[in-house]
């Protein structure tokens, strides 16, 4: 899909996407302390850590999108890129206060079009984006669906988490599947 057609950031709210900064660290920070659910999306404790986390985004063929109202991250969406095989592994996470209001769902839907459309069309040419999540994490597959991703398998007991083995979902979607049709948000750097 053609990214041409996002709307610019509008509106009191100033909801939109753009870029991780490096100095996104201390919300970074406020969102890992804010929901022990975070605890597996990275190893942040402190500000330190919330550097050292925002600086591996950064680095090592990674896209981070920040989701932000008024300029503030309130949450992420990474994309992990593998260029030998024009694809890349998606990740996410929204600051606790701002969950169910659907901004996860059409950032993701947003970053993942962008991602899947052709370079000469303003897009970064991957062809194959993958993503999983833990089958007791029911809103993180309400995400991944909205945002045009299809169920490819079941990875059985892959994470030991408590002393339980936990199945996982296994997600892609292609260049080549029907768009998300879910509502963008607007690139605040467009
Ligand atoms: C998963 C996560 C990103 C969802 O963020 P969010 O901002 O609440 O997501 P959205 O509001 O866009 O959508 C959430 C969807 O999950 C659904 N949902 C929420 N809790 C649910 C539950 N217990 N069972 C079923 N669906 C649920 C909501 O109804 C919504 O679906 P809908 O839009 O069809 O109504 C957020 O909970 C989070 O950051 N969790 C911690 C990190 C994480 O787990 N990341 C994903 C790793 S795979």
């Amino acid at each position: 899909m053609s990214t041409a057609a996002v709307p610019r950031p509008s509106g009191p709210a100033r909801i939109a996407l753009r870029r991780v900064r490096a100095d996104d660290a201390p919300a970074v920070r406020a969102a890992f302390a804010a929901s022990a659910d975070m605890g597996r999306q990275g190893d942040v404790s402190d500000l330190d850590s919330a550097r050292q986390y925002v600086d591996w985004l950064l680095t090592g063929g990674r896209e981070a999108v920040a989701i932000t109202v008024a300029d503030a991250l309130v949450g992420l969406v990474g994309v992990s890129v593998d260029a030998g095989n024009r694809s890349g592994w998606v990740f996410y996470w929204m600051h606790t206060t701002h969950r169910g209001r659907s901004l996860t769902s059409r950032a993701v839907a947003t970053v993942c079009d962008r991602a899947l459309a052709p370079v000469a069309a303003g897009g970064w040419g991957l062809e194959r984006l993958e993503l999983g999540h833990r089958v007791d994490n029911p809103a993180s597959g309400a995400v991944a669906r909205a945002a045009g991703f299809l169920v490819e398998g079941r990875e059985r007991a892959k994470f030991l988490i408590g002393g339980e083995r936990v199945d996982v979902l296994a997600y892609g979607r292609l260049r080549s599947d029907p768009a998300a049709g879910t509502a963008p948000l607007p690139w605040q750097d467009a």
